[in-house]
């Protein structure tokens, strides 16, 4: 078992009447208590619009039978969690909250004996942000460099020049170390894994350059629509909510050079280097290199499902993207001319977060009554909902003469360690607490990321899709995603499917 932290903590949560407190915080707080991961000297404030503690702690209690991995609470435990709980309803333009939360942390200080780190979290719309952040340095709550924090949730602006002043609104009151930005997918066990499979073991590395790797394809794909968030999709799009920040990051993961230590700084100085490095996308030549799609009615799971056009909140003839692939480059000694295939899509048929990396073929092929069966060696990095790593390479059939087959080595994270993953946010909020920075977005990297694609939002605003909507729900995306990739002799690698049949080019 885990020792506790030692130092105190005051977790104060902006929003806590929201989806992702219910849903995400506080059963990755409670599962944290479970496992005395969390301070003993522990308060959890929570800042809502309406109701009081009584209500509060009562829906956080109903939430976790929900949503929480541990399914629904003990009550013996939960009521030692809820003792802690403090709940205050004031609103965020409102001064007397400020001084309110000051009161409350300094009453928990007083209890504590000593001082205690102080995390704020802002579960609210981004276009809160400013207003918390200047109501929490006004009152003096941010001052403290080694122990406030501040925890943002995307979306970090909606383009280069937002971000840029959200940041410096930000900067007024926070120093950078103190700003914490969340992109979930770093807090998942197995996109952590990626550097634990390159950097801990001698065998990949050799081989994990332009020299044998023939291309890298990463998909996030979802089998949900846009549920009730029609209204904020409109506003951003697949680019926007999925591409600037999780499929970036993935790919910074992959790419990145070896590093000296596995300091914070070293570990996002690395994958500054890789966004650096990204060869800008060829505007003129855009479809070359980036194909977008809007999901139209289809069904799923044998029933019909609506297109994006038909979601609530949505615009009857938007041209909002629900599906992105893009071809990037990496110019670097490493990475020079192998392609990097993203793709982010909803309705598609199945959930699934991979990377593959798909290995150049043999020199010289000397089975040749195989040769079709053949897949080149590849590895498969399973983010979701599988966890693990698979990888392909050429065996002989049994019998007689030489047939080959592709068979698969598998490493699943659940048998091997006997254990189900923890959430990502049970690990985000941990390190929050700890003050490690590792698995947090910098500004630099935001900024980095952002001006990679503003070219190619801005490119779809002043050009919208004639085409939309442009693959059916419950489908792998539009065909000229599969003719983008057909044009360099690649294809994607669709799992049940294996690799889609090589394409003629276009
Ligand atoms: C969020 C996006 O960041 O990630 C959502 O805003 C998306 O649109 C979600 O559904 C996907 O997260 P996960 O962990 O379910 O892959």
């Amino acid at each position: 078992m885990p020792n506790h932290p030692e130092l105190p903590a005051i977790v104060t949560i902006f929003g806590a009447t929201g989806d992702l407190t219910k849903r995400k915080l506080v059963p990755a707080l409670f599962n944290l208590f479970l496992d005395r991961e969390l301070p003993k000297k522990f308060t959890l404030l929570a800042v809502g619009r309406r109701g009081d503690q009584a209500s509060f702690i009562e829906a956080m209690e109903e939430g976790l039978a929900k949503f929480s991995r541990r399914g629904t609470a003990d009550p013996k435990k939960w009521a030692e969690f809820a003792a802690r709980i403090r709940y205050v309803a004031l609103p965020f333009e409102d001064p007397n909250l400020y001084t309110e939360i000051a009161g409350v942390i300094a009453e928990s200080e007083e209890e504590f004996g000593e001082p205690a780190t102080r995390v704020f979290y802002l579960s609210v719309p981004p276009e809160i942000f400013a207003t918390v952040s200047d109501g929490l340095g006004v009152a003096g709550l941010s001052g403290n460099r080694e122990r406030d924090r501040i925890v943002i949730e995307k979306p970090f602006g909606r383009d280069l020049e937002s971000a840029e002043q959200l940041n410096n609104r930000l900067l007024n009151h926070f120093e950078e170390p103190q700003i914490y930005r969340i992109d979930h997918y770093l807090g998942k066990e197995t996109v952590q894994n990626i550097l634990a499979l390159r950097f801990g073991n001698t065998l990949y590395e050799p081989i994990w350059n332009r020299r044998y790797v023939e291309n890298v394809q990463i998909t996030v794909a979802e089998e949900v629509g846009v549920e009730k968030r029609g209204g904020y999709y409109e506003t951003s799009g697949a680019l926007r909510d999925m591409v600037q920040n999780h499929l970036l990051q993935l790919m910074c993961l992959v790419a990145m050079e070896p590093l000296v230590s596995f300091e914070a700084d070293e570990v996002r100085n690395k994958k500054v280097d890789v966004l650096k490095a990204i060869r800008p996308i060829d505007i003129k030549n855009r479809h070359a290199f980036s194909v977008r799609g809007q999901y139209g009615p289809g069904y799923f799971q044998g029933q019909a499902v609506p297109g994006y056009r038909q979601e609530t909140g949505v615009d009857l003839y938007s041209s909002t993207e629900t599906y992105v692939a893009l071809k990037l480059y990496v110019d670097n000694w490493r990475w020079q001319r192998v392609p990097f295939y993203l793709r982010t899509g909803k309705r598609m048929p199945r959930k699934l977060s991979q990377v593959v990396i798909n290995f150049t073929p043999v020199p010289h092929q000397m089975f040749p009554s195989s040769v079709d069966d053949i897949e080149a060696n590849r590895m498969i990095i399973n983010i979701q909902p599988e966890e693990g790593i698979s990888v392909r390479f050429a065996a002989k059939e049994p019998g007689s003469g030489m047939r080959l087959r592709t068979v698969s080595m598998d490493f699943n994270y659940e048998e091997a360690f006997h254990a189900e993953s923890r959430e990502a946010y049970e690990t985000l909020l941990q390190e929050v607490i700890e003050g490690n920075t590792t698995l947090f977005m910098r500004a630099d990297q935001e900024h980095l990321a952002w001006e990679l694609l503003q070219p190619l939002i801005n490119a779809y605003e002043e050009h919208p899709a004639s085409s939309f909507p442009n693959y059916v729900a419950g489908t792998w995306g539009p065909e000229s995603a599969d003719i983008m990739l057909a044009r360099d002799g690649h294809s994607w690698y669709n799992p049940n499917s294996g690799p889609a049949p090589r394409k003629e080019h276009a």
